[in-house]
């Protein structure tokens, strides 16, 4: 999931927050699914040097890229029932994401059936390839994630799936806001 890198008037978001001696050690290269689970959770551990960027606001995201470098790329996101990122593939990047307070959804589309959702709570991560497609969304309001991904994120896909099944995918940057194309 994903989002954008710059100061909007009604939320606050930081580009980087963070420098690398706040973070777990990184490799200095590309991680893969299972490295990123791991240095994720690490991450959400040291919640002195993330928690003062969360924020949650009424009709808003509240996201922060905490951190940003060759190899990988680091964000906070804060959730209220209403949020929902659409469905969406991370390109090229592999992910990982760990769940820092309440809980969060996540759906996979499934041809001809409904799609597969499972809540992710508190304390809970899970890890995923440049193959996988889920959207995202607050599960309880107030919730908190922090998501890795490696390589940086530079294009998603977002996917419109019609009401007869029939999917689209259209090629955005990882600066733009995920949303639902289908709503
Ligand atoms: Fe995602």
């Amino acid at each position: 999931m994903t989002l954008a890198a710059a100061e909007g008037p009604d939320r606050a978001i930081v580009a980087g927050a963070l420098v690398p001696a706040e973070l777990p050690a990184l490799p200095g290269r590309v991680m893969s699914a299972d490295e990123l689970l791991v240095w994720v959770r690490e991450l959400a551990d040291r919640a002195s040097v993330w928690q003062r960027y969360v924020a949650h606001q009424a009709g808003t995201r509240h996201y922060v890229s905490l951190y940003r470098d060759a190899d990988v790329d680091v964000w906070l996101l804060c959730w209220n029932l209403e949020d929902d990122t659409g469905w969406h593939d991370h390109d090229l990047s592999s992910g990982a994401v760990a769940v820092t307070r309440g809980a969060v959804r996540e759906s996979r589309p499934r041809l001809g059936g409904d799609p597969a959702e499972r809540v992710v709570a508190e304390g809970r991560a899970f890890a995923f390839g440049p193959d996988h497609i889920h959207r995202m969304g607050g599960s309880v309001d107030g919730s908190v994630s922090i998501h890795v991904y490696s390589p940086p994120l530079w294009r998603m896909g977002q996917y419109a799936i019609a009401a007869d099944g029939e999917m689209r995918r259209v090629s955005v940057s990882y600066a733009e806001e995920l949303r639902p194309l289908d709503a």
